[in-house]
């Protein structure tokens, strides 16, 4: 395949934009606070702009048609690989996402063998039930802080359907393995200076890596039914199978797409749904055919409205907030020139709150998303939270459906309360999480 290389500045220069402060870039500004910072340069230099980030020089392509011609790539003018390359290649190789035009068809072929509708009902009995055991514990809880507690669900749930394994106290050292791994996706500083994020998640790798070669062959003649089984069974059109390092590195890389996403995602579900008790109660009429009985497959149709209400957290605050590319080729927009080569961004959390697009974009309001209004389908990209195009998120029935049985299970089982006076301040990068842990009461509902 062809590897461009970076666009230095020079080559971008002609474009509107500036470079920040020496060295760091808009670095400072982006962590504190990256929404200002695209306003603040949107307000300054129009919907192109350039940015530096600590020595990177990009292209940020704001709007509904960026994220068509970017994600869309028709010409295929773009390379995913060399644009995520920067931020997860060190820690997760040859991962999905990292893959590009044939090389990436042929894995994402294999890989659906994993993502059947067949192989989603299966995984349902597990994430049901790591689901009913966690739920108990949080209802007696003090002081109970949900995005914790959820990541720890969100763990449990993945051992169980990904690995097909339980993660007790004596896979205490797989489990650092896989949190310092996800963790170190996340970490600002990319150098793995020893007692730092990035270091500590090579080393988690390596856990992983040993753990999961060891036990290809067992699963590649067995008849498990979890995702890791399913890709060391899988087969192409021609029969051909992944490797072992293959199925590792697809392994590796889907454990941390599904994870933190998911906990984002639900974290903020469940945050709105606190504030906005008027919907705990639609939710609760919308699903009373079900009773209190965990969801199962058949009943999914009865979830519809849970799925509006995730649906608006992902629009409000979008877990892949910004999708970064590489032009493998010169590419044309609005009249700018980006030569081959350029890193470019796009942003589908700036759509998601587009006044253009939505109404009152910074309202709560998952009514948006029904029949009658559905302000989503304004423009094929206006939302986007699993991307498009040939990289589409490839768990994004996985998400929904977990996201909904876990929202039928919670809300069967508590009212969910926030203190007096509490404000919701998320981080918004480079996921967006609350750093406070989300403090929640849940009230276990009578009957
Ligand atoms: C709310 C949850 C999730 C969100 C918001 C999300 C978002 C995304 C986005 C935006 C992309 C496209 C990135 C790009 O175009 O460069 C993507 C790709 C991907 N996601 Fe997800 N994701 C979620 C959950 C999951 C889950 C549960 C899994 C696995 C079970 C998963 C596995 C993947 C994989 C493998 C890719 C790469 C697809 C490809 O390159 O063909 N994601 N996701």
């Amino acid at each position: 395949m062809q590897v461009e290389p970076a666009a230095p500045l020079r080559a971008i220069a002609h474009l509107p934009g500036e470079r920040g402060l020496p060295l760091l870039g808009h670095a400072l500004e982006f962590a504190s606070d990256p929404r200002r910072l695209t306003e603040r340069l949107r307000a300054r230099y129009g919907d192109v702009f350039r940015t530096s980030f600590l020595g990177t020089h990009a292209v940020v392509l704001l709007g509904e048609d960026a994220l068509e011609l970017v994600l869309r790539d028709r010409a295929q003018a773009f390379s995913a690989r060399l644009g995520w390359d920067l931020s997860l290649g060190r820690l997760f190789p040859n991962g999905l996402m990292l893959r590009d035009l044939d090389d990436h068809r042929r894995h994402r072929r294999i890989m659906q063998a994993a993502f059947t509708t067949a192989a989603l009902a299966d995984y349902l009995d597990g994430m049901n039930a790591r689901i009913a055991e966690a739920l108990p514990a949080w209802g007696r809880a003090r002081d109970l802080r949900f995005y914790p507690r959820l990541k720890q669900l969100t763990l449990d749930n993945a051992a169980s359907v990904f690995l097909g394994v339980a993660l007790g106290p004596e896979a205490d050292r797989l489990n650092r393995a896989f949190v310092d791994t996800v963790e170190a996706s996340l970490a600002f500083v990319r150098v793995p200076v020893p007692g730092l994020a990035l270091h500590r998640g090579l080393r988690g790798r390596a856990s992983l890596v040993e753990f999961l070669r060891a036990q290809i062959p067992a699963r590649r003649g067995g008849a498990q039914t979890d995702v890791f089984s399913h890709l060391c069974r899988a087969t192409d059109d021609d029969g051909r199978a992944f490797s072992d390092d293959e199925v590792v590195d697809h392994m590796v890389f889907l454990l941390m797409a599904a994870h933190d996403t998911v906990t984002s995602a639900l974290t903020s579900t469940a945050y709105y749904l606190a504030a906005h008790p008027e919907w705990q109660d639609r939710l609760r009429d919308a699903s009373a055919s079900l009773g209190a009985e965990p969801a199962r497959y058949e009943d999914l149709g009865a979830l519809a409205l849970h799925q509006q209400v995730f649906d608006e957290a992902l629009r409000l605050h979008t877990p892949v907030p910004y999708i970064p590319r590489r032009a493998l080729r010169e590419v044309a927009f609005r009249g700018h020139r980006l030569p081959a080569g350029t890193h470019v961004s796009v942003v589908p959390d700036f759509t998601h709150h587009d006044p253009r697009l939505w109404s009152q974009p910074w309202r709560f309001d998952p009514d948006r998303f029904g029949p009658s209004r559905a302000e989503h389908e304004r423009h094929p990209y206006a939302f986007v939270p699993f991307g498009a195009g040939a990289h589409t998120c490839i768990g994004k029935r996985f998400a929904y459906l977990l996201a909904k049985v876990f929202l039928h299970q919670l809300l069967s089982r508590f009212h969910l309360r926030l203190a007096p006076g509490y404000v919701y301040r998320p981080e918004q990068v480079p996921i967006p999480k609350p750093l406070d842990g989300l403090p929640l009461i849940l009230e276990p509902r009578a009957g």
